[in-house]
């Protein structure tokens, strides 16, 4: 059967407090904030929207509250042309919050409180999982419902996509399912080093570097470096998500995996020129002028 969508989504969805500060504090510390507002985000919904912006048809599967933040987030699905079908809406839940923090210089910190988001279930993404040529996973959902995700979609004959972001440690058998990892240098180390990875099977070890771009590696090549855009950084936050969504959106329509990365990373440069995740995710048209203009 022909998958009805380019790229599905399985993750968290968040509304984000955002205060920003000159610098981020220290444990115990208190700082001073200069601004605060609120955003639509999540890591699961950040890919999404990411992905739909760089042209993929989405949809996405995660779960919201019964509160206000849940009708912010559903209008932002809906004005992103994302298929929200699979999406639960659970009445006696608050939806996912992050605090974030940021600095003058576009650093953040998060503390995620999950709340609708741990307790999606794996039967609640079953179906969808498998409805898309590329499944796209993080690691804000509970653990069962990740490795659900990948092995409907695995079932299903999807390129399986996972960025286990926040860093903690992936189960062998989830590890099994994943055609692709996108970690940082961070959770790399906790899933063992890019060797464990190939050695379970994963044909691709993208490691994402922040602002040095990033490293493919695939089992018998050497490791393939992608620059960075050299971009003026005002808030990172959502940089990732915009990388792994676009890149999501790009393998889904064939290209080759290099190219696919060249967007991505295009993609990551522009997300931490605007604040916010969801206001920083950038359109197709935005991503293929810059990198026109680095020609
Ligand atoms: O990756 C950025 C995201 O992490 C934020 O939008 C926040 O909601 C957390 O999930």
């Amino acid at each position: 059967m022909q998958p009805s969508f380019d790229v599905c989504v399985v993750g968290s969805a968040n509304l984000d407090l955002v205060a920003t500060a000159e610098r981020l504090p220290g444990p115990g510390e208190t700082v001073m904030g200069s601004a605060y507002a609120e955003f639509a985000g999540g890591k699961g919904l950040n890919q999404a929207v990411a992905a739909s912006r760089a042209g993929a048809r989405t949809a996405f599967a995660g779960a919201v509250g019964g509160d206000d933040a849940a009708r912010q987030l559903i209008a932002v699905m809906d004005a992103d042309s994302i298929d929200r079908s699979a999406l639960v809406e659970l009445s006696d839940a608050p939806t996912g919050r992050a605090l974030i923090g940021v600095s003058s210089s576009g650093e953040n910190s998060i503390i995620v409180v999950p709340g609708a988001n741990g307790r999606l279930k794996p039967n609640d993404v079953r179906a969808a999982a498998g409805s898309g040529r590329v499944l796209l996973v993080q690691r804000e959902v509970p653990a069962a419902v990740v490795r659900e995700a990948l092995g409907a979609a695995k079932r299903a004959g999807a390129l399986t996509i996972l960025n286990p972001a926040p860093a903690s440690r992936v189960d062998e058998d989830t590890l099994a399912l994943c055609d692709i990892v996108i970690p940082n240098e961070h959770e790399v180390q906790l899933l063992g080093g890019v060797s464990t990875l190939l050695d379970f099977g994963v044909s691709s070890v993208v490691i994402t570097l922040g602002s040095r771009g990033a490293m493919l590696c695939r089992p018998g090549q050497s490791v393939l470096a992608i620059p960075a855009f050299s971009v003026e950084a005002i808030d990172t936050t959502g940089a990732g998500d915009a990388f792994c969504g676009a890149f999501a959106a790009t393998m889904s329509r064939g290209v080759d995996i290099v190219e696919a990365l060249r967007f991505a990373s295009a993609a990551g440069a522009l997300a931490t020129t605007v604040r916010g995740a969801v206001p920083s995710l950038p359109h197709r048209e935005a991503i293929e002028a810059l990198l026109t203009n680095a020609e």
